[in-house]
């Protein structure tokens, strides 16, 4: 069986332990290495999209992948692009700040699974909306979730950290405190207030949203949820950051 980890490269220890959930499983674990044009809203954002091949390639090997693949454009987008349009879920949320982002997240994934016919292809949870909206995609390809890797005051890795001052770096993890401070609380207001003090304590950062929402759908919770996650995301230093965590035990 051969699994796939699709990637935008820049990678760090998040994405080592995807590589090596899919080695447990599998003796084929393909790496793709792709920034893919059609999911960023400006070509800003792409140009300063953190690009590191040859530590990829060190990582990825280290980490177990059998093999990284690192397409030009041609490759995924032969002749005129069909643009896949993504579930509903996708117009909330990540998709509402990033209008068309989830079509270009779906469209690249269906063609990495078109040239590559894994039978698993594996995401973090760092990115649940996206997570939510592959599953969504109803592929013949099973789809893995793991979970979020963390630095040590909590905040999630990512690609993107790179690009934070040193201030905030530090600042950062005002995220993860809000969620993990709200984790217990006995109701989705208490959980919510919890959140939206410990945000408003970091003038640093920019929020563009903190909620808490049913995982299925990503309606608003209620406490009669089964399934409740807390979703923030904003900019520090004009970084966007964003992050998730099941709220309750
Ligand atoms: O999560 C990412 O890095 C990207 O959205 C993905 C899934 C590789 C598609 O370009």
């Amino acid at each position: 069986m051969s699994v796939l980890i699709p990637t935008m490269g820049a990678l760090h220890k998040g994405h080592q332990a995807l590589i090596k959930r899919a080695r447990s499983m599998s003796k084929e674990v393909v790496v793709s290495i792709f920034i893919n044009p059609l999911q960023f809203e400006n070509k800003d954002e792409i140009a300063k999209y953190p690009r590191s091949p040859e530590r990829d390639i060190q990582l990825a090997t280290l980490a177990g992948a059998t093999e990284i693949w690192m397409p030009d454009y041609e490759e995924i987008y032969p002749c005129e692009i069909k643009k896949l349009k993504a579930s509903a879920m996708a117009d909330l949320y990540e998709g509402a700040s990033r209008p068309g982002h989830f079509d270009g997240v779906v469209t690249v994934v269906n063609r990495l699974f078109e040239i590559v016919k894994p039978e698993a292809a594996i995401f973090g949870e760092k990115d649940f909306q996206q997570l939510q909206i592959i599953h969504a995609m109803k592929s013949a390809v099973e789809i893995i979730g793991v979970p979020t890797v963390r630095a040590y005051d909590g905040l999630a890795l990512s690609s993107r950290n790179v690009r934070l001052s040193e201030h905030g770096r530090i600042s950062a993890n005002v995220i993860y405190r809000a969620m993990a401070a709200a984790r217990l609380a006995p109701t989705i207001a208490i959980a919510q207030e919890i959140i939206d003090t410990t945000i408003s304590t970091d003038t640093g950062f920019e929020c563009d949203y903190a909620v808490i929402v049913n995982e299925e759908d990503f309606s608003l919770a209620t406490d009669s949820t089964k399934h409740k996650r807390a979703i923030i995301a904003g900019w520090i230093d004009g970084v966007r950051l964003i992050d998730n965590m099941r709220m309750g035990a």
